[in-house]
């Protein structure tokens, strides 16, 4: 069988390493892809937005399942595209996607479904938001609607912070034109529940937790994930038993009930509060890092669940028990600017995976390419061994110009 995964990240990266361990497939695409992913996959220069190219070269290549997997592919309409042409795809359509493209769509549908989520109000009027945010409470939190590279939410402690906010996001557009959701500020630890879904049928992968903040200790500005790790000691049977129930099947069965049927990985961002789970976001695709550390637990072949899924069969689903944590390296500065180019040493000596998400072959060597660059994956039968593991092989590899945090994985120690 051949397989094509859209996208080009450390997420990408996990989900055609999870492919080639299919013995059913026999070439993988990646499109675009990037130099790590070249090992397992043949690169196509094709972006990941181009729905009409990817969808000739899939006709073309006679390929029997797309993967999509960034959010601006499926907000391009990758999914009705494939669809339409007959051709399996794996993906919600870009009407699904809006749980994720849409923030004012996923908390109307909350609202509606009566799905547990923080309060919220939706404004286009900058004043008529601050006349709402001084008659509320602080910290606030204020969402930009609209995908905004996770840089649409801000959390103001202060009034003159939530005005600085408001005035970026609706009077100088900074983003676009667009509205802002304003919400109840929740408390309590985060964590992402990816479900394969397709229509009323929802598939549960183990729980997983992103570090989103750039710096040790949570400091530091958001980022699109320093490391990430599962299981999760502070998560239930029962918080699992009501996240099913009380939110992601629901929210399926809501999706349906609208009109816009979801297939693909439907991503719970959730919190444990002190007043039960809540919804944070919902993203229509594999999280990433997440990624990273829960497909390697998957001991079913994962070419037969997307097409079991996507053909509304019931799959086979089985995971190891193995805790597995994932520590992110990145260039210095990032988040903010930073330089490409320097080498990368040591990545042979690596005992576990790497998923790049930023490099590029020079010479022959890999030299870093991206924010973020690459991440450092290693299981175990503990999480503090794991832990402990993952840290003595990231400093295997050398690299003038990357930065790591070294407390991925304490909070599952706190709670
Ligand atoms: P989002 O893009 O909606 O996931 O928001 C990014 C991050 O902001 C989340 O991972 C949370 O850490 C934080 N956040 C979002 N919404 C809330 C909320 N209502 N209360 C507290 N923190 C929030
Ligand atoms: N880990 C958060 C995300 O994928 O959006």
């Amino acid at each position: 069988m051949k397989a094509l995964v859209v996208g080009s990240g450390g997420r990408c990266h996990a989900i055609v390493e999870a492919l080639s361990r299919s013995p059913q497939v026999d070439k993988i695409y990646c499109a675009p892809g990037n130099a790590g992913i070249a090992a397992l996959a043949e690169c196509v220069a094709i972006k990941e937005t181009d729905v009409e190219a990817l969808r000739k070269f899939a006709q073309q290549k006679g390929i029997e399942l797309t993967v999509a997997g960034p959010e601006v592919a499926l907000a391009a309409g990758i999914a009705d595209s494939f669809k339409q042409a007959g051709l399996r795809l794996f993906g919600p359509t870009k009407a699904a996607a809006q749980i994720e493209s849409s923030k004012e769509f996923a908390k109307e549908l909350m609202h509606k479904y009566e799905i547990p989520t923080a309060a919220f109000r939706t404004f286009e009027d900058f004043d008529a938001a601050m006349e709402y945010v001084k008659a509320g409470s602080l910290p606030t939190v204020l969402k930009y609607d609209g995908l905004a590279a996770g840089k649409g939410v801000v959390i103001a402690e202060t009034l003159a912070e939530a005005e600085a906010a408001l005035r970026d996001m609706l009077q100088d557009e900074k983003f676009g034109k667009g509205k802002v959701v304003i919400e109840e500020y929740l408390e309590g630890p985060e964590f992402s529940l990816m479900c394969f879904v397709n229509g009323e049928n929802v598939y549960p992968m183990p729980v997983a937790q992103d570090h989103k903040r750039a710096y040790d200790g949570d400091k530091g500005p958001n980022t699109g994930g320093m490391g990430a790790y599962t299981e999760l000691p502070f998560i239930t049977d029962e918080d699992l038993t009501y996240a099913m129930e009380k939110i992601m099947r629901p929210t399926a069965a809501a999706l349906v009930k609208e009109g816009c049927p979801f297939c693909g990985v439907l991503y719970g961002g959730l919190m444990k509060t002190p007043n039960g789970i809540k919804v944070i976001e919902f993203n229509a695709r594999f999280g990433d890092p997440e990624t990273e550390v829960v497909l390697p637990r998957m001991t079913s072949d994962i070419y037969q669940v997307f097409c079991d899924v996507v053909d509304g069969k019931e799959p086979t689903i089985e995971w190891n028990n193995l805790a597995t944590l994932g520590i992110v390296l990145a260039s210095n500065g990032y988040p903010g600017a930073y330089d490409k180019g320097f080498d990368i040493d040591g990545v042979e000596l690596v005992d576990g995976s790497i998923y790049h998400m930023g490099t590029a072959l020079k010479n022959g060597k890999y030299v870093t390419a991206g924010g973020r660059v690459m991440i450092v994956v290693c299981q175990a039968p503990t999480l503090r061994e794991a832990q402990q593991k993952a840290a003595a092989e990231v400093a295997k590899i050398e690299c003038d110009n990357l930065f790591h945090r070294t407390d991925i994985g304490d909070k599952a120690f706190k709670f």
